[in-house]
Parts: C-alpha cells; sequence; structure tokens
C-alpha cells in the first residue's frame, strides 16, 4: 500500500464556531493539526483580546481527551477596533492576526469593514506591531458579478493596502483566482495566500451543473477550470507564499439546504485526504509537506511542528453527515469515495 509520511500539519484558515456546532466539529480539525488559525467571526464577533481568550478556553474545553491541539486565535477588525487593541494582540501570546471582512461579504461580516480606507490608521498600527493581517478579498458591490468580486477587490483595495503598507503582512484569505494568485506571487515576502481544499478539487460546474448542489457553494465563490489549475499551480510549485487553509465552514444541513443557503463548505472532516487527493493527482506529493507543515509556520513565525502525520492510499467513503439530529452537518464529498486516508 502507498503511505504518505509528512510532519504534522496546520491548518491557516478555519471556523470552528462555538456551543454544540464547535463540540462536533472541532475533534476533526483536532485530530488532522497541531495548530489552526481559528476565524473570529462568532455572532457577535471576536473584537478584544479578552473575547479572544474566553473563547480560546471554549475551545480548548472540546479537544478530545488525550489530543494535542493549539489554537491560534484571531481578531475581527471593525471600524471601532482601536490601537490600544492592536498592540494589546499584537502583545498576546494567544492572539496571532485580524480578520478584516469587508461588511456584507459574507457568513456574519455585518459588523465588517464598510469603508477600507477609513480603516488605514488601524492597518498603520498592526504594521507598527507587526501583527499579520487576514483579508476575505472580495468587494461587496451588489452591482459586482459574484464571480468577479475577487479580481476587483486586488484592483480596488488590496492594491492600495500593499502599497500605503510596505512592511504590513498580509495573508489573501482563500485565494480563487489567477489574478489573486499572481498578485500573490508579484508581492514581497510579507504577502501570502492560503488556498482551501475545494477551490483546488472543484470548478464551478461543482456547484451548478446537473442540479443545483449547495454543499459545493461557499464564498468566495468556485470559480471556471482555468483558475482551479492556477491554484493548484500555486500549490503544488513548492513556493512558500502559498499554504493550507481549508475555511472549513460548518453550518448545520438545514441552514445548507434551503431556498437561500449559507456559504461555506465543512472539509475538516477530512482535510489533509481531500489535499493529498490533489497533490497526486498533480504529482506532486513531494510539495504537500512544505505545503501543510512548513510554510504556513514560517509566515507567522511559529516552529514547525514536530512528530508526523501518515496518510495511506485505500479508498473509503465519507460518511452522509456528522452530529445528531437537527445538529448535521454534512461534510463536502458525503457519500463520496476518498482514495487518501490519514492513519
Ligand atoms: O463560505 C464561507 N463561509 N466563506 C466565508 O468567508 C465565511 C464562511 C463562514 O463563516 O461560514
Ligand atoms: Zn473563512
Amino acid at each position: 500500500m502507498k503511505t504518505l509520511t509528512i510532519t504534522r500539519p496546520d491548518d491557516w484558515h478555519t471556523h470552528v464556531r462555538n456551543g454544540a456546532v464547535l463540540k462536533t466539529v472541532l475533534p476533526h480539525t483536532a485530530r488532522q493539526f497541531a495548530r489552526a488559525i481559528i476565524m473570529p467571526n462568532l455572532k457577535p464577533p471576536v473584537t478584544t483580546v479578552a473575547q479572544a481568550l474566553a473563547y480560546r478556553e471554549e475551545i480548548l474545553q472540546a479537544i478530545p481527551a488525550g489530543g494535542d491541539f493549539t489554537p491560534l486565535m484571531t481578531l475581527y477588525l471593525t471600524g471601532s477596533t482601536t490601537a490600544t487593541e492592536i498592540k494589546k494582540a499584537a502583545e498576546s501570546e494567544h492572539v496571532h492576526a485580524f480578520k478584516l471582512y469587508p461588511a456584507g461579504a459574507t457568513t456574519h461580516s455585518d459588523s465588517g469593514v464598510a469603508d477600507i480606507k477609513a480603516v488605514y490608521p488601524l492597518l498603520a498600527a498592526m504594521e507598527k506591531q507587526d501583527i499579520p493581517l487576514l483579508i476575505h478579498g472580495e468587494v461587496t458591490d451588489q452591482n459586482c458579478d459574484i464571480f468577479d468580486r475577487e479580481r476587483v477587490f486586488i484592483e480596488t483595495h488590496l492594491s492600495g493596502i500593499v502599497e500605503n503598507f510596505p512592511n504590513l503582512r498580509i495573508v489573501v484569505e482563500h485565494v480563487t483566482t489567477t489574478e489573486a494568485v499572481q498578485f500573490v506571487q508579484a508581492g514581497g515576502n510579507n504577502i501570502a495566500a492560503t488556498i482551501t481544499p475545494q477551490h483546488l478539487l472543484f470548478n464551478r460546474n461543482a456547484i451548478l451543473a446537473g442540479g443545483i448542489r449547495p454543499h459545493y457553494y461557499c464564498l468566495p465563490i468556485i470559480k471556471r477550470e482555468q483558475h482551479r489549475l492556477a491554484l493548484v499551480a500555486a500549490a503544488t510549485s513548492g513556493n512558500p507564499k502559498f499554504f493550507l487553509g481549508t475555511d472549513s465552514a460548518p453550518h448545520i444541513t438545514p441552514l445548507k439546504e434551503t431556498a437561500c443557503g449559507c456559504a461555506g463548505c465543512y472539509s475538516a472532516h477530512a482535510a489533509l485526504e481531500l489535499y493529498a487527493e490533489v497533490f497526486d493527482r498533480a504529482d506532486s506529493l513531494d510539495k504537500l509537506e512544505g505545503f501543510a507543515s512548513f510554510y504556513g509556520a514560517d509566515f507567522y513565525r511559529l516552529p514547525r511542528n514536530s512528530g508526523t502525520v501518515t496518510l495511506e492510499k485505500t479508498p473509503w467513503t465519507v460518511p452522509a453527515a456528522y452530529g445528531v439530529n437537527e445538529l448535521t452537518i454534512t461534510p463536502l464529498q458525503a457519500n463520496e469515495e476518498l482514495n487518501w486516508k490519514m492513519q
């Protein structure tokens, strides 16, 4: 049997929610990854260090007995964030970044930033404190075609941010387009990107062709095949600017399978297996370890993990759902066969 052993990986972008959903999903992330960057878009959002520390405690409680997992907390940037809070965050050993959601761009983003130029003084404070800014890069203009929103964000906002704050460490989260890949490649070493499994594995036909499949609907929306190919090339290139971030985003099944469903693919149940499939198909399994286990840690200036995980090439079928009763979460590739399995 074919196996692949790599240094323990980290997930540099995930949503684990809170309450009952947290208890259902956290064991998946904690089994696969040593650490994960935890998104702050709870309701209400995590905007202060004190809130992040309380949320961190809740996450620690959800780790299964004997588990070894470290949540890396982030704060939600709003128009009301203060320079004092940025300094506090930079000094906290548990808070690792701020997340910028353009207001209205995605799930629980209504407290996000409505006027990006208005938060420039805060970006200056982050640059000074040397704390990374994680960006959901999509414009929210309702007249902008949903498939163009990332490209237009880069032209309208991201270029300006990078020009004005040349030393700000930025992660362009969940890149989905050729334009985003090129932007990150052309930038300095302070500009990096995460890539999700769904954007590497699927193009927009997965959502729309032959019937509408809500479990492939996430934001930024999955694009055309030409963009997927650019993402696979970036992820498997060995360029340390591109690293693993699942954007695993659980929503209970009835909120996905409805007339106006929520955005988000749940992938924490098989994250590494999904990425292994991508790298295997691209004949680049030797590049998976850098992408999954080294480059993110280096960018965040955290030590690389010790220990290893092993994947086997052995088919298995993803369950139809995780959780029980009103709490079921339908995973990405539910009922489908995957070729790789983590031991
Ligand atoms: O699809 C998404 N779901 N994209 C996001 O940016 C947020 C996430 C969520 O929180 O559900
Ligand atoms: Zn996300």
